[in-house]
């Protein structure tokens, strides 16, 4: 029997939090039915186009045969065993697969269970190495303003101050270096003024530094910027030269979003810590991974008190790893590169017509990723139905209204995404 859409949506006013909302709030929301291939089916029997990947992973689309197969045989043999003391065949073949497909130095895996807690748990390998090294005063991390890693405290931390609302927990949340963000953007070349900032940070208090943070070419909750690989190759020569860990989070663009299967391949450089989450499991659970060089992971198990001091209940979740092992045999056995390709054309043709609106004050792609940024915000309330009622799933925050569509999308349904884009903003 369907639900009833009604019941449902007064219950979840009544009990139900939403990610950044006030408890019986007046924006809409509309109640799913089932979501299969790239249409969400609300439970009033619309049907919209997916434009968000539910976050940027479900690369594959909704409900894919292959997966529901794959995890249906990993239920009938187990869905969950402790990972304290025990292994199984999903953990080592996601370790494994994850170590040959990530940049080399990447050998020690360590699986968390959701992108902000392997923020977490970067954060304090940086901090745990160091204290293995004799530099136990090596506490603190450096980054950029507007970045985005998460909602837990550690992860908080090296978000961006405004953003992450720092003021409301400036008590209980951990002090880091900010610099400014780079203004070079992704093709353009990186000065000696766009790294001062982060130099100069480097040089002053690198004996208080265990790492520095980032998002690999793309931040992107934090303001969807696309930044100079060149900045990020001069930022993984200071850490070297100043002893000081690079760890990039790979939680939104890896697996492919920006073109290369890691953004750092931008770059063509490695970290020494790194993160993956989201679209590690094709969209279907919550996992995250954070991996490591094997220097790293051997002197922190060398040291005092020779463990790594962390491990969550729900590590290595076996099927939670069936459906990562199936997601990147899905995603390497396509033709992802040409896939991207398309969508990232589709989004520059389609989304072209936007810069001409007042409205708007930039435009720009990368990869499967399409982002009209507007001079003033959104007001939610307008242009969620306005959206809906186009037929489309897009969900804006702040000034951004931006797209970035599972890897299978057809040219035509881009097409009505990216006309969706301007007719909603032509007519507000
Ligand atoms: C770059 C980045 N890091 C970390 C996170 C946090 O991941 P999760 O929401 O799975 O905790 C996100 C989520 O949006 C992200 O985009």
């Amino acid at each position: 029997m369907k639900p009833d859409p009604d019941k449902l949506l007064a219950i979840d006013k009544k009990h139900i939090w939403h990610p950044y909302s006030a408890m019986d709030s007046d924006l809409p929301i509309y109640p799913v039915e089932s979501a299969r291939g790239v249409r969400i089916k609300l439970v009033d029997g619309r049907d919209l186009i997916d434009g968000m990947s539910s976050w940027w992973c479900a690369i594959h689309g909704y409900n894919h045969p292959v997966m529901n197969a794959a995890l249906t045989r990993q239920l009938d043999s187990m869905a969950h065993v402790m990972f304290g003391g025990l292994t199984h065949e999903p953990a080592v073949e996601l370790a494994e697969k994850l170590v040959e497909i990530t940049p080399e130095p990447m050998q020690s895996v360590f699986f968390a269970d959701s992108g902000s807690v392997s923020v977490e748990v970067a954060m304090k390998m940086a901090i745990q190495y160091w204290n293995a090294k004799g530099q136990p005063n090596k506490q603190r991390l450096l980054t950029i303003h507007h970045g985005y890693h998460g909602d837990t405290f550690g992860a908080m931390s090296v978000t961006d101050p405004v953003n992450g609302m720092h003021s409301l927990f400036a008590d209980t949340l951990a002090q880091q270096y900010f610099v400014d963000a780079p203004s070079c953007r992704f093709g353009e070349a990186c000065s000696d003024n766009d790294i001062a900032p982060l130099r100069q940070q480097l040089e002053t208090n690198n004996n208080k530094i265990a790492a520095v943070i980032l998002e690999p070419i793309i931040q992107g909750a934090g303001g969807m910027r696309f930044y100079s690989a060149e900045y990020l190759r001069r930022v993984s020569e200071l850490c070297s030269e100043h002893d000081v860990l690079l760890i990039l989070d790979e939680i939104a663009t890896g697996f492919g979003r920006s073109g290369k299967l890691f953004a750092c391949l931008h770059a063509d450089i490695a970290p020494d810590i790194m993160c993956i989450g989201k679209s590690l499991t094709g969209g279907y659970m919550s996992l995250a991974a954070t991996l490591t060089t094997g220097e790293i992971s051997r002197t922190i198990s060398n040291g005092n008190p020779g463990v790594f001091m962390h491990g969550p209940t729900f590590m290595a979740n076996p099927l939670a790893c069936t459906a990562a092992n199936t997601s990147i045999k899905l995603l390497l056995e396509s033709p992802w590169q040409q896939n991207i390709a398309n969508i990232e054309q589709g989004l520059l043709k389609g989304l072209a017509p936007c810069s001409q609106l007042e409205s708007v004050k930039d435009v720009r792609v990368l990869g499967a990723i399409g982002v009209v940024e507007l001079h003033h915000p959104v007001d939610m309330k307008t242009i969620q139905p306005m959206f809906v009622d186009e037929g489309v799933w897009i969900r804006p925050f702040g000034r951004l209204v931006y797209l970035m569509p599972p890897y299978i999308i057809s040219d035509s349904d881009l097409a009505t995404l990216t006309t969706a884009v301007y007719q909603v903003l032509s007519s507000l």
